[in-house]
């Protein structure tokens, strides 16, 4: 049995500010965690949650925090460590030389080494007075000749999806990108003074996720839905890069801000394996209800239930917990952007947008991971699902449950109706030119259209009353 502690930072105003004390106690598969806040954090008046539903503020202060049972972190601080990809990259970059021999990484090594550019707001550190990216790899520079350098990224997805040997020149990249979070391989670049999410295709892929990623992602926009920039580059004579701008990195007046984070499964206050179980978007609705901003709450619900009829209408039945996310916006502006960009594109469907409210909180990201999902063979088109719970039919994803589960969004009937009419207009009219702009090649497209299907003609009977 080992107690270790870890200091948890916070970035506010352009720097990181202790928030507070992990304490972890690694006893094989019983181990456990707890947190306190540090004083001087909480007297703060922009202290942000590090996690809004376990670590609440109010009353926080001399309280002690258990962590969840099981031996999980607490969520907000499991939304800033590594899942997937970039566990395999810490794995194989651990030099296991030496007293190093033999050594398996534990949650909190994953935490700790996972580097600057982890998403949010969260920083890390084992002493106070060390830097929070003190255990991961130093090198910060940016990357020479986007080009290159993308091309080099890509060589070296490669050769870890091959378990070929990382050459070092490569590991610093994917170290500081392994806290992404995700299952695909992935980077963190800088271009052209911006922070982007670069996603790897795997080669020899059959369907371009990319491409399709990135049409989708326009689809959705063209919904009414927020979703960040997107862009393709092409590599390598025809490997493609799908480039996503960071929503948690934003130029301020004090540098580069990170705004907090937090996954869907956080504010449903889940474990891991409670989000692996699945969720439902009510569910989400009705944290939000407790957690999230009020001023922006009945935008935010609508944005909600929105992006649960797109992901039915275009298949993307990967739609679990921490493919939907959530960010703080400060009262006083200092992020910037806080108001404003919801505005873009959605003032048809979603009431009220034109502006996006003014105080501080919890609001619902910009959507991410949007990508329809091949069907499989023998797929029966008329009961698709999407992995969180819609209503009263579960994860049944036809157009009548959709309209009739607008009332945990506050939508009444007819206005969900109208919402979902609009978007299967929208999808119908709109995704041959999309996709094909995205660059999807044409061989795509039948199963493109068959992803599509549902939303495109609802099958005799299920059309919505
Ligand atoms: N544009 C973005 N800005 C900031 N964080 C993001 C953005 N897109 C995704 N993320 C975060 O990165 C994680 C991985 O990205 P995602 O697109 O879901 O990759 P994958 O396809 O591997 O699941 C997400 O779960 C989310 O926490
Ligand atoms: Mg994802």
């Amino acid at each position: 049995m080992q107690t270790r502690n870890a200091y948890v930072h916070m970035h506010l105003r352009g720097t990181f500010v202790p928030a507070g004390l992990l304490t972890v106690v690694e006893d094989g598969r019983r181990s456990s965690c707890a947190f306190q806040y540090g004083n001087r954090y909480l007297e703060r008046a922009d202290a942000v949650p590090v996690d809004p539903v376990q670590l609440p503020l109010a009353g926080a202060r001399g309280l002690r925090f258990d962590g969840p049972v099981g031996g999980d972190l607490f969520g907000g601080i499991r939304d800033a460590s590594p899942d997937a990809w970039g566990r395999h990259i810490l794995d194989i970059s651990v030099d296991r030389h030496g007293e190093n021999a033999g050594l398996q990484l534990s949650e909190l090594d994953y935490l700790l080494r996972a580097g600057p550019d982890r998403i949010g707001a969260l920083g890390f550190s084992v002493r106070l007075d060390e830097s929070p990216f003190a255990f991961s790899t130093r090198q910060t520079a940016t990357l020479p000749g986007a080009e290159l350098d993308l091309e080099a990224l890509l060589t070296a997805a490669d050769a870890v999806d091959n378990e070929e040997d990382l050459e070092p020149r490569y590991r610093r990249f994917f170290v500081r990108g392994s806290s992404l979070g995700g299952a695909r391989p992935k980077a963190a670049v800088e271009l052209d003074g911006r922070h982007w999410i670069a996603k790897f295709d795997r080669a020899r892929e059959a369907w371009p996720t990319c491409r399709i990623e990135h049409g989708c992602m326009r689809l959705a926009r063209l919904c009414g839905i927020d979703v960040p920039d997107t862009k393709v580059v092409r590599v390598l004579g025809g490997r493609d890069i799908l480039l996503v701008e960071r929503f948690d990195r934003r130029p301020g007046q004090h540098g580069t801000e990170r705004i907090p984070f937090v996954s869907g499964a956080t504010m449903l206050g889940y474990t891991q394996s409670q989000a692996e179980r699945g969720g439902s978007y009510p569910g989400l609705a009705a944290a939000m209800r407790r957690h999230c901003r009020a001023d922006t709450l009945p935008q935010d619900l609508a944005r909600l239930y929105l992006r649960m009829v797109f992901n039915a209408m275009v298949n993307n039945t990967d739609d679990h917990l921490r493919n939907h996310g959530f960010l703080y916006e400060q009262k006083d502006g200092q992020y910037g952007q806080g108001s404003g960009q919801y505005g873009r594109g959605s003032g048809q469907y979603v009431r009220g947008s034109g502006q996006y409210g003014q105080g501080s909180g919890w609001t619902l990201s910009p959507a991410y991971d949007l990508v329809p999902q091949p069907i499989m063979g023998n797929d029966d088109a008329e009961v698709r699902t999407l992995s969180l719970t819609i209503g009263e039919q579960g994860r049944l994803a036809t157009e009548r449950h959709l309209v009739e589960s607008g009332g945990p969004f506050a939508l009444a009937k007819d206005e969900a109706r109208h919402l979902v009419a609009g978007l299967k207009e929208i999808i119908a009219s709109e995704w041959e030119q999309v996709f094909r702009e995205a660059g999807v090649p044409s061989r795509s497209f039948s199963e493109l259209r068959a992803c599509l299907a549902p939303g495109l003609s609802a099958r005799p009977g299920d059309a919505a009353q």
